[in-house]
């Protein structure tokens, strides 16, 4: 047992944690009165799974996926064999620890990690224990991948970066025994909806520009067919009576003529929040940022922040 709060035990580029307070603004209160499943169909590091599970007690199942199997297989470890990974968690910090100090011994150490991590022929804990500790010393915490998915980040510059961090797994462990695991596509999850149902979208975003966002999580590209598969999926839902949220990039906000998403979505609710992004060094693009949070629902007005 243990008292810790879970909360996500990865970095993971698109981490919701900043988005959070917008997010419960855009909720429609009723869904949480009584007992309500929750489903997550592209979890990554689960902020928002997270969130949700501290934060709401009639939350009786939650449901998560994602097509990354390199990432489903360590939420799979932690809820089922937290003690062991930590084990083997203890001995890769132990040991990564020690050549602090010895930038050259470090890399070796890492990218041999790595190399091991991508003949994936370590049973399963000895997978995920990779995959943590690979998250935690690379480059910016990326999760990248080449056509063969392999692994191919390099190495990040932190000093003596936390690799086990015992508590926050075991305190994950618990919150995920409400929690069924999956790994697919999307679409798949729509076999656990229920009564009371609330979904979470949070697709790899659709770049702004051609060259700029990294939305390459895994093998496959998520591009605008995928965008317009994924709005089917939303419509689907709410013919079925189930409420969603979804979040993705603004391009409208970078491009006034691109309605993509305006379009696509102009029978919900579109909000625009601003996204908290750390200073873009070129003033060129410091103009404030947006990002959409849509919805089929009416939010509690109370909540609702024009910005
Ligand atoms: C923006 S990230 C999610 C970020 C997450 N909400 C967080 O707080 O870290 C998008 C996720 O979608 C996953 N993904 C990409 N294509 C998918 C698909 N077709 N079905 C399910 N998941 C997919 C990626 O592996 C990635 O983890």
């Amino acid at each position: 047992m243990t008292d810790k709060i879970a909360k996500p035990f990865l970095k993971w580029a698109g981490g919701k944690t900043q988005l959070i307070n917008d997010i419960e603004k855009a909720l429609p209160k009723d869904i949480f009165k009584d007992k309500f499943t929750y489903i997550e169909p592209f979890v990554g590091s689960g902020a928002v799974l997270f969130w949700m599970l501290n934060n709401f007690p009639n939350l009786e199942k939650a449901v998560i996926n994602d097509i990354n199997e390199d990432l489903i297989n360590t939420y799979k470890t932690i809820a089922s064999r937290p003690t062991e990974l930590i084990s083997i968690l203890e001995i890769l910090q132990n040991e990564f620890h020690a050549l602090e100090g010895n930038e050259e011994n470090k890399k070796l150490y890492y990218y041999q990690k790595r190399s091991l991590y991508n003949t994936r022929k370590e049973e399963q804990s000895g997978q995920a224990a990779l995959f943590i500790f690979l998250n935690r010393t690379c480059f910016n915490g990326l999760y990248r991948v080449n056509r063969k998915n392999e692994y191919n980040v390099p190495m990040g510059g932190y000093k003596k970066a936390t690799i086990c961090d015992k508590e926050n797994i075991l305190a994950v462990s618990e919150a995920l025994r409400k929690v069924e695991i999956l790994c697919g596509d999307f679409e798949q999850t729509l076999d656990f909806a229920k009564q009371n149902t609330l979904f979470y979208f949070d697709p790899p975003y659709k770049p702004l520009s051609e060259t700029s966002s990294f939305n390459s999580y895994a093998k496959d590209e998520f591009n605008d067919n995928e965008q317009v598969r994924l709005k089917d999926f939303c419509s689907k839902l709410n013919v079925l009576n189930h409420t969603w949220i979804l979040s993705n990039s603004d391009v409208k906000g970078k491009n006034e003529n691109d309605n993509f998403f305006d379009d696509l979505y102009s029978d919900f609710n579109i909000q625009r929040v601003e996204a908290k992004r750390s200073i873009n060094a070129n003033p060129d693009k410091r103009g404030k940022l947006t990002e959409l949070l849509i919805t089929n629902q009416t939010a509690n007005q109370e909540y609702v922040r024009a910005i």
